[in-house]
């Protein structure tokens, strides 16, 4: 089922010259855990403004084209209504955290959305449980480490149920050690509750075993879109100034000695089923 689709889709923000985003052709299925890659300054976070509607609306600038979450028009549907839909979680998330307590910040948009407390009460136990966060329920959100502040992040908006999850380079402030935990909790999650998860994300050794689909960004421009095996093991994905996986660097050395002639791996799992059958 398709749960964003962009069609034609251009987008200048105001006062600049160059298109951020250029002909964006994209079809963003249910239940995919999904990596967005692409040099920095390729549109990435554009593309990701798209998809609650905070471009066009919110955003000055000028589009063409048109962009639909499950079927609505992203330009006249309000943001409120296409949130429950599609929850972000944009870089930066103590900036996302506005309320009181980590309990308080979860209700918040159950709050919002009118549900009852005894509902809501239920909704944060099991969304702090999935996340690990129970007991940090009565804290503030500065005083939580960049870790726990993701977490929390997640939490508020794993608890409204959207269809997606989508999150702008969610391991930027997080140690390596913290950085896997939140990419593995989400995995969790994706198959958990059978959504779809939507990254971007520079550390590529860490989202690239997990993801079902690539989608690759150029000067705004999106190059490929494709599974995970097909993508790394084309052109594109080659040639893109991209911190690349050790697993990928390995393999394609191999590769260019002519001592492999395969698929590239994606995953030590799938290096060992590789090495099992030599
Ligand atoms: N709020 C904004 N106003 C004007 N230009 C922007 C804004 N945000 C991004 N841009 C420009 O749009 C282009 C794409 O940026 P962005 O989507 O942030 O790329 P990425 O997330 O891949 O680094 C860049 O040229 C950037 O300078
Ligand atoms: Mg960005």
């Amino acid at each position: 089922m398709t749960l964003i689709e962009y069609k034609n889709f251009y987008y200048r923000y105001k006062g600049n010259e160059e298109y951020a985003l250029n002909n964006i052709n994209l079809k963003i299925e249910d239940n995919k855990f999904i990596l967005l890659c692409g040099e920095t300054g390729s549109g990435k976070t554009t593309l990701i403004r798209c998809m609650n509607g905070l471009i066009p609306q919110f955003y000055s600038g000028f589009y063409r084209g048109s962009v639909e979450i499950s079927g609505k028009d992203t330009t006249i549907t309000p943001i409120a209504d296409l949130s429950t839909e599609v929850g972000i979680v944009f870089q930066n998330p103590e900036n996302q955290l506005v309320a009181m307590n980590v309990e308080h910040e979860i209700a918040f948009g159950l709050e919002n959305l009118g549900i009852e407390s005894v509902e809501i009460s239920k909704k944060i136990k099991e969304v702090t449980k999935i996340t690990e966060i129970e007991h940090l329920l009565d804290k503030a959100p500065f005083e939580l480490s960049g870790g726990e502040q993701q977490r929390v992040a997640i939490a508020s908006i794993l608890v409204l149920e959207p269809k997606i999850i989508v999150l702008d380079e969610p391991t930027a402030l997080l140690d390596p050690y913290m950085a896997k935990k939140i990419i593995e909790l989400l995995k969790e999650i994706q198959i958990e509750k059978q959504i779809t998860i939507l990254i971007s994300e520079h550390r590529l050794d860490l989202v690239l075993p997990f993801a079902n689909e690539i989608i690759l960004m150029k000067d705004g421009n999106l190059i490929e879109h494709d599974n995970s095996d097909k993508i790394i093991n084309g052109t594109n994905f080659h040639t893109l100034r991209l911190n690349k996986p050790v697993i990928y660097s390995i393999f394609n050395q191999l590769k260019e000695e002519k001592l492999f002639n395969q698929y590239i791996p994606t995953s030590i799992s799938k290096v060992i089923n590789y090495l099992k059958g030599l």
